[in-house]
């Protein structure tokens, strides 16, 4: 059996993945906004990797015909991108900015000619820098401020739009962003960082009650980075520190929209630190509006090991020894079957799954040449496929999968250092070009009607 060979259900969306601020460039035109990353990349604070900045990124904003010509051509069904706030709110609340509207309206009518379908997401860390003057996430306004822009986005897409993600990947615009500080607005202060983090999820449960009121007949879900961190060891020590260390990562927005509680060690070490601000157990309530779809980021898992005076929590990252993709992202598929059988578990399997982010880049630097021949990414892709086929096999629901990415991007603080598309993007140049895995994805898709 070649590698590709794997039936899916019927309707399966098989999709590549982007987000505004990775693509779009154009990041003053036609009366755009300033967002925090343009902010962050033009301060020049040494964060991001050769003081790159998106201002041009690939260009999407001018080419974005040409670039859906290249997905029709490999055969995808679904594109999942973002939307830029700014270039819709400039100021985040206030006046629309009609050209945005535009903008969107054409991109949307471009896909759905193409018989592609849109999954849009509102909000990939873009927040308008003057919400930013406000607080942000941390000022509870954030709520209203972000149901107001969702209200614009309904009302102006919705009549096409049928796949709606509210946030995407909520660690990284919280506590990365507030409590590590590598994210734009770069702050240490975890407390805060919690804060965030509850205003976030509130803004996301109010946005998904609101959308199902409208009847507009979609779906609406959120994506979550799920990285699970494994304890290295039986040893009770170990477990107890994995278990702190998912509670105060990724697994503290993945238990309060299932489960409608923080996780109860993260709770109890914040509160023993005086960090844990006060939360309204109401809010629960909102947080748990359930959603017709969860999305799931899905690259890598990690090892944690209990180490006395480690970081905050007496944690540490450790490596597993397993090979490497992106940087030091462990490569586990298996680790991607636990994690969506645990779903399927905790969910009694009542809420169907969309992959929204899978893929891989080279950890290194490679010649345009050695890039095209992407072999080690059709390997990670066939082993993640791989898996959701073996999934769905089983019974668990899940309805699609977002390949991130479909072309070379703007990689965050990162730069254009790491290249994660199927198709290649010659930043000089701007010429797009297919690796060889944009042709086995295509193999994979014809596979369906054969
Ligand atoms: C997570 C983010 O959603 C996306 O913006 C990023 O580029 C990829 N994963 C790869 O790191």
């Amino acid at each position: 059996m070649k590698n590709y060979e794997m039936k899916f259900p019927k309707g399966f969306l098989f999709g590549t993945a982007t987000a505004a601020y990775q693509i779009e460039g154009a990041w003053n035109e036609d009366g755009k906004g300033e967002s925090i990353w343009d902010r962050h990349v033009h301060d020049a604070n040494g964060k991001v990797s050769r003081n790159e900045t998106a201002d041009v990124a690939i260009d999407h904003y001018h080419r974005f015909e040409s670039d859906f010509d290249i997905l029709k051509e490999i055969g995808t069904n679904a594109y999942r991108f973002s939307l830029a706030w700014t270039r819709i709110l400039p100021d985040g609340i206030g006046e629309i900015n009609q050209k945005g509207i535009d903008f969107y309206n054409k991109v949307i009518d471009a896909l759905i000619s193409r018989g592609i379908t849109p999954v849009v997401t509102l909000f990939h860390w873009d927040l308008p820098a003057s919400l930013q003057e406000k607080g942000g996430w941390a000022n509870p306004e954030c709520i209203n401020w972000f149901k107001n822009y969702a209200e614009i986005c309904f009302k102006n897409f919705g009549d096409r739009v049928k796949y709606w993600i509210t946030l995407n990947e909520t660690y990284a615009f919280t506590f990365f962003a507030y409590g590590a500080g590598f994210n734009p607005p770069c702050i240490k202060d975890f407390k805060m960082a919690i804060k965030c983090a509850h205003n976030a999820l509130v803004a996301h449960g109010t946005v998904v009650k609101f959308y199902h009121s409208l009847n507009q007949g979609g779906k609406i879900g959120i994506a979550l980075d799920l990285v699970p961190k494994l304890p290295i060891s039986d040893d009770p020590k170990d477990v107890e520190a994995a278990e702190i260390a998912n509670g105060t990562t990724h697994f503290f927005f993945y238990e309060a929209l299932i489960h409608g509680r923080y996780p109860e060690k993260m709770v109890k070490v914040c509160t023993e630190k005086h960090i844990m601000p006060e939360i309204n157990p109401e809010d629960f309530k909102i947080i748990t509006e359930k959603c017709d779809f969860l999305g799931v980021n899905f690259y890598y898992t990690q090892a944690a090991k209990y180490v006395e005076g480690a970081g905050r929590f007496d944690y540490q990252i450790t490596a597993r020894g397993l090979p490497l993709t992106m940087g030091d992202w462990e490569l586990d598929p298996d680790g991607f079957l636990a994690l969506l059988k645990k779903l399927k578990e905790d969910t009694r399997g009542e809420i169907p799954i969309i992959i929204t982010e899978n893929g891989f880049s080279p950890a290194d630097r490679r010649p345009k040449e050695q890039e095209l021949e992407d072999d080690n990414r059709i390997e990670y892709l066939s082993l993640h496929l791989g898996v959701l086929h073996k999934a769905i096999n089983e019974g668990l629901d899940i309805r699609g999968y977002m390949l991130w990415s479909a072309f070379d991007n703007f990689e965050w603080n990162c730069g254009f250092g790491p290249r994660f598309g199927i198709v290649h993007v010659d930043y000089d140049t701007l010429e797009r070009t297919r690796k060889k895995s944009s042709y086995w994805y295509q193999n994979l898709i014809e596979y369906q009607d054969k």
